[in-house]
This record gives C-alpha cells, structure tokens and sequence, in this order.
C-alpha cells in the first residue's frame, strides 16, 4: 500500500498506454484520418478513454453526452462502450471537426450510436432537451463553461449517474498561483474544481489520469 500517488513516469505511462488502452486498430484509423485533417493532438489518452469505457460498462449506461469533442476520440471510444442501443450525443462548436467527427464515427463504425450536433455548448445547454435520463456527461470544450455546464445539465442526469470534467490539473498549473499557461483558464478550473467538491448534488472526487478527469456521482 501507499499513502501517495505514484509518480507516473513516461516509462510507467509506456507501459499503461501499451497494456491498458482504448487504442485497437480502429481507434487508430480515428487518430490518421483526424492528423490528415491537420487537427491537434489534444484527445484524450487511450487509457483515459479505456477507464471512461470501465466507467460506462460498470454503470450499465446508455446515454452519454459530451462536449467538447475535436475528432471524436473520446466520444467514439465511450460509444464502443455502449450496448447496441446505446446512444451518444456529441456537441462541438467548430464545424469542419463536427463533420470529422460524423466520419471518423463511420470509420469506427458507430454512426448508429452518436449524434452530433455542431452548436457552443453553452447555447445547446440553455435549450436542450432529452426523452431520457443522462447516465454519464464528459465535458472537454471551454474551461469557463464547465460549471455553467454542470448547472444546466444536473436536471438531466439520472440518480447515480456521473457529471465527469477534464483537465482538472490544469495542465498541471491548478496549484499555481501565477500560472504561466492562460492564467484565466487555470483559474477557471481550480474554481471549479472547488465548486463542484462542495456541490450537494454530488459525491466528487478527482482522478489522477491524463491531465486529472474530475467526476461526481448524482446523489
Ligand atoms: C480538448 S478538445 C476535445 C477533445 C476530445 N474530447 C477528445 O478527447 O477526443 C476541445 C474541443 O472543444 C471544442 N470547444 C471549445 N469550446 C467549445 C464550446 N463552447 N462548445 C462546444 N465545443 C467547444 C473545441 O473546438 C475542441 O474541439
């Protein structure tokens, strides 16, 4: 046992994206078509999105909405956590990664369980509406959004459902009082780090993989 958090060292982060990761041979197809494109490198890492997927599969969920979702790498690995019927909501605010998105989604061959929709998040969480009840949300887009996020979308989320944020560490900057990366972003996340701990809906807690993944289960 260990009181502290092991040093995840680049041999050990090796070592997990080789063993335990998302990442099969479709997933790849994703990261070629979405570096063709000429998108960032900015997903999500693959035993990020395998531990989303752990997550999706123990929860027995079926409907997942995502903000933020560049070439759908996240998005594509959460819906091949879903049974058939499953259903995946996509909302990305730039246009030419929204329609990336539809064809990566086809490529990986799960067009039949995401939908995107091309809006800002902020503009989708004031009007959406759902014939179902959320079980997991991931918000990746804006920084400032995300506790508008959490506020607009809390009503929607079933009972024991998780509101899951990324970038908690803020690129390892959350700690720093005068970060050098966008400091109003770095103070975004460590307020809403906060807020969200002390938000009575939720029972939160912070994981420390990829860049810290922040996530709270509805009570
Ligand atoms: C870090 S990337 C998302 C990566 C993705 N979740 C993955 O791991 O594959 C952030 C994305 O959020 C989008 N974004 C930024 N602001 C947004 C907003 N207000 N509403 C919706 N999407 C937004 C950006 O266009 C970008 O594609």
């Amino acid at each position: 046992m260990s009181a502290k958090t092991t040093v995840v060292t680049d041999e050990l982060d090796r070592y997990l994206h080789t063993m335990f990761t998302a990442e099969d041979e479709i997933m790849q197809k994703v990261l070629e078509n979405a570096e063709r494109k000429g998108l960032p490198k900015i997903h999500i890492s693959g035993n990020q999105a395998r531990f989303m997927q752990f997550l999706l599969k123990a929860m027995n969920a079926k409907y997942v909405l995502e903000i933020g979702s560049l070439a759908g790498y996240s998005a594509i690995s959460m819906a091949r956590a879903l049974p058939e019927n499953g259903k995946l909501v996509a909302v990305e605010l730039n246009p030419e990664y929204a329609q990336i998105i539809k064809e990566n989604a086809e490529i990986a061959g799960v067009s039949s369980k995401i939908e995107v929709i091309c809006d800002d998040g902020r503009n989708f969480v004031e009007n959406c509406k759902f014939d179902y009840e959320l079980d997991f949300v991931f918000v990746d887009a804006d920084k400032p959004g995300y506790y508008i996020y959490l506020n607009k979308l809390t009503s929607f989320i079933r009972k024991g459902g998780i509101f899951a944020a990324d970038n908690a560490f803020a690129f390892g900057y959350v700690l720093d009082s005068a970060p050098e990366r966008d400091p109003n972003e770095v103070k975004s996340i460590k307020n809403f780090n906060e807020k969200f701990l002390s938000n009575e809906n939720y029972f939160v807690t912070l994981v420390p993989i990829g860049d810290g993944l922040i996530m709270g289960i509805k009570k």
